[in-house]
Parts: structure tokens; sequence; C-alpha cells
């Protein structure tokens, strides 16, 4: 059975994945980098970047992922749904390489991109969500790419198999939650955490199935 995967999602001290407001301009709104600094300094994102701990979780994101489910505010800023022109943030050769379902009310025509991204867009549950993205994945794993939003929804509907969060250490204050309404959600995984000299936490909670 394939498995449900989270990789390199990251947090602020406080447990905010993303700050406010988002716009075009500002993917993570007043957060900027930050919550990814530890990641663009790997070797997984820069081939002149460092190859310690850090880089041996990032690079964790892309191995055996059949698909990807994201949210609709990670694929675009406010109203994307409206710019008939809009096809994500990353260019036409996204860093994806497979079917990729975004999760909106307002789903429009699939979007096919170099490197074998393709773009669909459901309305629909995770569960029939992620029944959709399993049969394109076929015998892989499927990611859970975020917002903190849809993987909120994602936790708390059981559907998460692996989730590699990273806890950064800065406080935003304000901003998107990953933890609200999930009060005791750690009971059903086991979880282990490894400190970075970068200054990051890793954090893995590997679900236990009885
Ligand atoms: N920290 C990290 O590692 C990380 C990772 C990924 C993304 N992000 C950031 O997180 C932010 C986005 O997160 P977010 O929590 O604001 O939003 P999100 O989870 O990306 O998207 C939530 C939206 O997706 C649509 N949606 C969700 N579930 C749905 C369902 N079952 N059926 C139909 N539509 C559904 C709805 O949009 P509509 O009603 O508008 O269609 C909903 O408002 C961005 O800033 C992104 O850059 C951070």
């Amino acid at each position: 059975m394939s498995r449900t995967r989270v990789h390199n999602f990251s947090i602020s001290l406080d447990g905010f994945a993303t700050g406010e407001p988002q716009s075009a301009e500002a993917p993570f709104g007043h957060a900027g980098q930050r919550l990814h600094t530890w990641m663009m300094a790997t070797r997984f994102w820069d081939p002149s970047g460092s190859d310690g701990v850090d880089h041996a979780f990032a690079q964790r994101h892309s191995d055996g992922i059949g698909a990807e489910i994201m949210g609709a505010h990670k694929f675009g800023p406010p109203g994307w749904q409206d710019d008939p022109d809009w096809t994500g943030w990353w260019g036409e050769n996204p860093p994806f390489h497979t079917p990729v379902f975004v999760l909106t009310h307002r789903p429009r025509s699939s979007i096919e991109l170099d490197g074998g991204t393709t773009f669909h867009f459901l309305d629909a549950s995770p569960d029939h969500a992620l029944a959709v993205a399993r049969e394109a994945a076929g015998d892989l794993d499927v990611r859970i790419g975020g917002g903190p939003s849809m993987l909120r929804d994602f936790l708390a509907a059981d559907l998460i198999d692996h989730l590699h969060l990273v806890v950064v250490p800065i406080v935003l204050g304000r901003g998107v939650r990953l933890w609200d309404g999930l009060e005791g959600i750690e009971s059903g995984f086991e979880v282990e955490s490894v400190s970075s000299p970068s200054g990051v936490t890793h954090l893995t909670f590997t679900r236990v199935r009885s």
C-alpha cells in the first residue's frame, strides 16, 4: 500500500507554517524566506550548498513519490483562480515531476508543464483526493504538500503516514498555524527528533498502525 508522506514542512517556534498577508510578491507573507533558509543552504536546493544533516533530510522529498496533493494557497496568491494564465509559482519546469492535485473550490482544466508535472484541480474531500492521487501514483507514495490548512485537515482525518517537520528557531507571532484543533495528535505516532548544527530541529512522526 502506498504511503502518504510530508517532507520539509517548516514551522516557527510558535507553530506558524506561513506568515501574513500572502500576496504575489510575498508567498509567505511577513515570514519571507525565513522558514526555508535552512533548506536553501543545502545541496538539495543549491549545488554548492551543504551536505550534512539538513541535506540528508531535505533530499528525501522526492524519493519514491508518484503524486502530490497541495492546497489552493500553496498553488497561488489570493485570486489566482481569476487569472487564466496563472500556472503556479514555479515556472515552466516545476520541481514536482509528477501529477499534482490542487485542492480548490474553483477547479479548472489541467495544466501540463515541462519535466513531468501536470497540475490537476480537485474540489473533493481529503479521502477522495487521496484516492485519486493514489491511483495516479501507482505503487509509489503520495506527498502531501501543504499548506498548513490542508495538512491540518489530512492529519485530522488520520490520512498521514509519515510527517517530517522542521522547527525553525524564529517566532512569527502571526500567520497560519499547523496545530490548531489537533490536540494529542502525537499519540498515534512514533516521534523522533534530531537537532542540526544549523539551529533547526528535524522531527519525524511515523504512524503506528495496529
Ligand atoms: N512552511 C512550509 O513548509 C509550507 C509548505 C507548503 C506551503 N506553505 C505556505 O502555506 C501557505 C498556504 O497555506 P494555507 O494554510 O493558507 O492554505 P492551503 O492549505 O495551501 O490551501 C487552503 C485552501 O485550499 C482549498 N482547499 C483545501 N481543502 C479543500 C478541499 N477539501 N476541497 C476544495 N478546496 C480545498 C481552499 O481554497 P479555495 O476555497 O480558495 O479554493 C482552502 O482555503 C502559503 O503561504 C504557502 O507558501 C508553507
